[in-house]
């Protein structure tokens, strides 16, 4: 059967290292992303790549991306959840609805809503693959990010319900959890600790990689080469798990 992917969040980071990855093994890669220049670069660097410009916040993008998906290969066999943003930074008592709302709809209801839309053909031919990202702060809980840790908690109870209502059906469900990723994202947050806590952001590195047991973080890569293996027939009897891909966090400050 040929590999048919949906990736959201394709257009950067993590999601275009697992598009480019899927393409380059010869499979049919339907990509999606909030941000159009990004978007529109990674489809003109990648020409037999499609995509969509959605906001998997939004019911009506999603129904697009299924379309649009639809139309350029048929039935996706494998759909990457990647899209999560970081949600307020703020104690627990200054989080404001929308910004809870916000991260909710776009966490755990852009991959609601990406399921739903491809479940049906999967159930019908019994054959998919879904991989969710969560996060290592579910196990480790982070002060300051509730509503992130919470979306992604739910996320991984998404998963794990998918992978028992779908099992019977041959679609397998996980969730990846990564650590620390080397990108532009977690440099903002480093940034941001440092100048709220008046220290340097090596220093705020160095802290972080303390509690890490391997000292390293994950690269957007060893993210790609996991979902590709949770992708793989060498995975064809995982499912329902929740793997963390980050070099051990021991602890998080
Ligand atoms: N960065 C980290 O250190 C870290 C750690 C643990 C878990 N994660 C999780 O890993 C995944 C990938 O993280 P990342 O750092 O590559 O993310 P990122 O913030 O770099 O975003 C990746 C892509 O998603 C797109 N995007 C953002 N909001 C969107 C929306 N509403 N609709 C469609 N596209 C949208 C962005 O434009 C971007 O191209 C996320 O689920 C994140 O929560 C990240």
């Amino acid at each position: 059967m040929s590999v048919k992917v949906i990736v959201t969040g394709g257009a950067d980071s993590v999601g275009r290292v697992i598009a480019e990855e899927f393409l380059r093994r010869g499979a049919r890669v339907h990509i999606c992303d909030v941000r159009g220049d990004a978007l529109r670069e990674t489809l003109a660097a990648n020409p037999e790549m499609t995509g969509t410009l959605a906001n998997v916040g939004n019911g009506d993008d999603v129904l697009k991306v299924i379309y649009e998906s639809q139309r350029a290969f048929g039935d996706a066999t494998i759909l990457v959840n990647n899209v999560g943003i970081a949600g307020p930074r703020a104690a627990l008592e200054d989080i404001s609805d929308a910004d809870w709302q916000q991260t909710m709809d776009i966490n755990l209801g852009g991959m609601f809503r990406l399921m739903r839309g491809v479940v049906p053909a999967m159930k019908r031919n019994r054959h998919g693959v879904i991989i969710n990202f969560s996060t290592g702060s579910t196990r480790t809980r982070l002060p300051m990010r509730t509503a992130y840790v919470v979306s992604k908690a739910a996320v991984e109870s998404l998963t794990l319900n998918a992978a028992r209502e779908l099992g019977p059906f041959n679609v397998r469900c996980n969730a990846i959890l990564p650590g620390m990723i080397d990108n532009d994202r977690m440099k903002g947050i480093v940034a941001r600790i440092a100048e709220e806590s008046g220290r340097s952001v090596a220093q705020v590195e160095e802290d972080y990689l303390k509690y890490i047991s391997l000292r390293s973080k994950v690269q957007p890569q060893d993210l790609a080469q996991t979902v590709l293996f949770l992708a793989s027939d060498a995975a064809s009897k995982i499912t329902g798990e929740l793997l963390a891909v980050s070099g051990n966090v021991e602890w998080e400050i």
